[in-house]
């Protein structure tokens, strides 16, 4: 494997130094809860190496969440990354072709990039309003491909794929025997996932997610991967290759959290639902850019109007070095730097309305 660092990772507001950043918005989670908020009782936890599917009481929360016929078909991960590098690792090899969506969470391409596989990209666009087109994936299909990687909700636009876009593609990986690997780390954000989760309708699927943004646990590390699939073998071959479990005290946290988020779910959420409202009235004001509104997630993907002369490396760069202000560029997605990712889900309501407005002042000084 050759390992590369991805952009959105170095240029991440935790590794620019969060002393650095006033108003961040580029953040594609909730914002952080802290210990306090959660209540725990940790002092009978026993520092053990705990079971390597992950605690047997955590894995019948979720699979009784999700409507999942077996507790076996749940495998806590080291976050959503770990979940997805455990499938991509365990599912595609050198010879193998995979076809994914793009723009997309870096990982979802890079890890398949490291293994050395062959890439079909479908490529998502605005004019589209960012709809995947299951004709798109079938054309794409070649005698070696081996999993379709997506996901919904989508990051960085917040599309929601439909019912029916991905029943189709459930058809499509059905048909020809491949895996279907739905990146669904966004379903609990506070605009609803109106359909079940994607591996229960189906063996192909493999669904992944994790506490990271919509309940702002990004900390504990903690997610799961979710299918009946046979192959949860091997998936959790790797994942006793590479950390034999969990940490026992994160997953207890994560545990804990469980039990009691319904109680917690409507403080989380209040912020990113107040400054969904913030980023809409900006936006109708901020006619230089325009967006597909999103309907999951705690992200938008607006860009600049074509007839809008920018010099984007000085708006980025007037944004972050004058007005503190951090979004998320569009080449950390693959994408021209004439979008951007704006994460509503994190800042406080001032400071989002501060950062929004900063971007504002930022395209000002940056036209030519
Ligand atoms: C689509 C998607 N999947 C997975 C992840 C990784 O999340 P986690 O913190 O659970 O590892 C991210 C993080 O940005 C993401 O956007």
């Amino acid at each position: 494997m050759f390992y590369k660092r991805m952009p959105i990772e170095i240029e991440s507001p935790e590794e620019f130094g969060y002393d650095q950043v006033a108003y961040n918005l580029s953040e594609s989670s909730m914002s952080d809860l802290k210990i306090g908020d959660i209540q725990l009782s940790l002092n009978d936890l026993e520092l053990s190496y705990i079971a390597h599917r992950g605690k047997a009481a955590f894995r019948n929360l979720i699979a009784a969440e999700f409507g999942i016929p077996h507790p076996d078909n749940v495998l806590i991960t080291n976050g959503a990354a770990g979940a997805l590098f455990i499938v991509n690792t365990a599912v595609l090899s050198a010879n193998d072709h995979l076809i994914v969506v793009r723009p997309n969470y870096a990982t979802n391409i890079e890890v398949p990039r490291a293994i050395g596989c062959a890439i079909s990209f479908v490529d998502l666009c605005f004019e589209d309003e960012w709809r995947v087109g299951a004709e798109k994936i079938e054309a794409a299909l070649q005698p070696n491909t081996k999993l379709i990687s997506i996901t919904t909700p989508h990051n960085p636009t917040g599309m929601l794929m439909t019912k029916d876009e991905i029943e189709q593609i459930i058809k499509i990986a059905e048909r020809y025997n491949i895996l279907l690997l739905v990146d669904e780390t966004y379903r609990d954000t506070c605009f609803k996932t109106p359909y079940p989760l994607a591996a229960i309708k189906s063996k192909q699927v493999i669904s992944v997610s994790s506490l990271s943004k919509a309940y702002g646990l990004p900390g504990l590390r903690i997610g799961w991967l979710i299918t009946q699939n046979e192959i949860m073998e091997q998936l959790l071959a790797a994942k006793e290759m590479i950390y034999i479990a969990n940490s026992a005290l994160d997953e207890e946290v994560a545990y804990q959290f469980y039990l009691k988020k319904e109680t917690l779910i409507p403080i989380i959420q209040d912020n990113a639902l107040k400054n969904f409202e913030v980023l809409k009235a900006w936006l109708a004001k901020e006619t230089r850019l325009e967006m597909i509104m999103p309907e999951g997630g705690v992200v938008c993907f607006p860009r600049f109007k074509n007839n809008v002369p920018v010099d984007t490396s000085k708006f980025y760069h007037t944004l972050i070095h004058k007005y503190k202000t951090m979004v998320g560029a569009g080449h950390w997605f693959e994408m021209p730097d004439s979008y951007m990712r704006i994460g509503f889900g994190f800042p406080t309501s001032p400071d989002f309305q501060k950062g929004l407005e900063y971007i504002s002042k930022a395209i000002d000084e940056s036209l030519t």
